[in-house]
């Protein structure tokens, strides 16, 4: 065993960031590294970086230009301190982060990091930065079977990546450069996955992709499992309580994905859904493959089978050439299908998409004031649908202690966070809370009684008893 080092993981970007951030973590923790919460005193800093809009992209060099002062301060103190790119950014820049930023030792791709130690080791034997070669064919073939070492369970609440990629090629976004193709995981190495982390203590499994309803895993029978067959599959396995998946596209939403809503307790009723845009014409342009009206009948399709189903989404403000009125359809079409939260965007063209060719333009301070206006609804709808859990009973699943001491904190069926004092005992368990307050965005109540439960499907729904 080498002596303990000091990692430091700075995640940008999307959740699949956050599960990579927790394998490079597990890949480097037989080399001796332990993470720390300083990138100050750490003797590797890993910067795991997100290109979707140029905000994020640029993020990365401020911050390496505060890693370069850091580590200058080590090496006057005779510690050496080593930084990598990982990421999105690391893939879509390569040899130019290395070239702008000469502090940098590695620089990783989202596909590669399995093999950070190697090339760790080797950037120190040849004394000179690094880069992978970025393979991108053949993803998850490429990476080790996830050992138990390499997924560990951390808490209640897991991701796994089922997906990884996207086909979809809408004109604005880089995810199928940095990611590259859709690539799903065969069914059986999930199943171990969930079971590990079943086994482990987790309850929750949120399975994660960039298009992650596009799943074509292949399954044991020797065909191609859909999202809602794994997801029937999965809510089998022992300990496993609630199960999500994210991000879906609407074009993607199949029969398979609408009965596992229908037919699965554990299947939470939150679906994050982006839509982007309520203009036809703006979905057009964006290559969204589908209209105001498709995205309408879809979320439909889901309220049929499961009438307390709540949805989110993201939208894009200021698509080239997007009007005013282009805009308002987009406001109409939040009015109409009122969202639990949404996420919210300024267009920013992206190197290398169609978008960023795109004549057009929408001023700076008209894509502020549309933006506002936006938030201003999803706001406002987020609020209501928040302040409506006031006075019901909800299921809770308890996942830690809170800051506020001998307060225990979960999550709702909507992801909330909703609070009660109680004995630690409960973290684990799914329990019903009867809802006091809303404090910002977090629930205060108290454990209910627990009630004998009837034998439906949905015992927390209240509608067709
Ligand atoms: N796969 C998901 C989203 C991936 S990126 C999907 O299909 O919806 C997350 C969000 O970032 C997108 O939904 C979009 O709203 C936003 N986004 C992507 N590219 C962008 C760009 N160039 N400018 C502004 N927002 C962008
Ligand atoms: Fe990007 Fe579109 Fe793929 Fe989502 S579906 S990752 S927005 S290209
Ligand atoms: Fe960003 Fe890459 Fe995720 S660009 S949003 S980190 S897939």
């Amino acid at each position: 065993m080498t002596t303990p080092r000091k990692l430091h993981i700075k995640s940008y970007g999307c959740q699949m960031n956050v599960y990579d951030a927790q394998r490079m973590v597990d890949t480097l923790a037989p080399e001796g590294f332990v993470e720390t919460a300083n990138a100050e005193d750490a003797d590797l800093v890993i910067l795991n970086t997100c290109h979707i809009r140029e905000k994020a992209s640029e993020k990365v060099y401020s911050e390496l230009g505060r890693l370069r002062v850091a580590k200058e301060e080590a090496a006057q103190n005779g510690r050496e301190m080593r930084i990598a790119v990982a990421g999105c950014v690391a893939q879509a820049e390569g040899q130019e982060i290395i070239r702008r930023a000469p502090a940098v030792d590695v620089v990783v791709g989202p596909q590669s990091y399995h093999h950070l130690p190697q090339l760790l080791k080797r950037a120190k034997e040849q004394g000179r930065a690094l880069e992978t070669e970025f393979p991108v064919e053949d993803k998850f073939g490429f990476l080790p079977d996830p050992k138990p070492a390499a997924i560990r369970a951390r808490g209640i609440s897991s991701f796994v990546t089922v997906q990884e990629g996207c086909d979809k090629f809408c004109t604005f976004c880089v995810v199928p450069y940095t990611r590259g193709a859709e690539v799903s995981r065969p069914v059986a190495r999930i199943i171990d996955d969930v079971m590990r982390l079943a086994d482990n203590g987790v309850r929750e499994i949120t399975l994660i992709g960039q298009n992650v309803n596009a799943y074509h895993g292949d399954g044991p029978d020797g065909k191609t499992w859909p999202l809602g067959k794994l997801l029937h599959r999965l809510a089998e396995i022992p300990g496993i309580v609630r199960l999500r998946y994210s991000t879906s596209h609407p074009r993607d939403v199949d029969d398979s994905l609408i009965s596992a809503h229908r037919d699965l307790a554990e299947l939470m009723p939150f679906v994050h859904l982006p839509v982007q845009s309520g203009s036809d014409r703006i979905l057009a342009a964006m290559n969204r493959k589908h209209t105001a009206d498709d995205y309408r009948r879809i979320i439909d399709r889901f309220r049929d089978v499961r009438q307390d189903i709540a949805f989110s989404s993201d939208f894009i403000v200021g698509f080239p050439g997007e009007t005013e009125e282009e805009f308002a359809a987009t406001l109409a079409l939040v009015m109409q299908i009122g969202y639990a939260g949404a996420y919210s965007f300024k267009y920013s063209p992206r190197p290398g998409t169609p978008a960023a060719d795109m004549q057009e333009t929408v001023s700076a301070a008209e894509m502020d004031e549309r933006l506002v206006r936006l938030q201003e609804l999803i706001d406002a709808q987020q609020s209501a649908f928040n302040k409506a859990m006031i006075g019901n009973t909800v299921d809770v699943l308890f996942e830690r202690a809170a800051r506020n001491p001998g307060q225990i904190v979960g999550r709702t069926a909507y992801l909330q966070p909703a609070h009660v004092f109680a004995s630690p005992d409960i973290i684990g368990q799914v329990l019903p809370v009867r809802i006091d307050s809303l404090e910002r965005y977090s629930l205060l109540g108290e454990l209910a009684t627990p009630t004998p439960r009837p034998a439906s499907p949905h015992p927390h729904m209240t509608t067709g008893a």
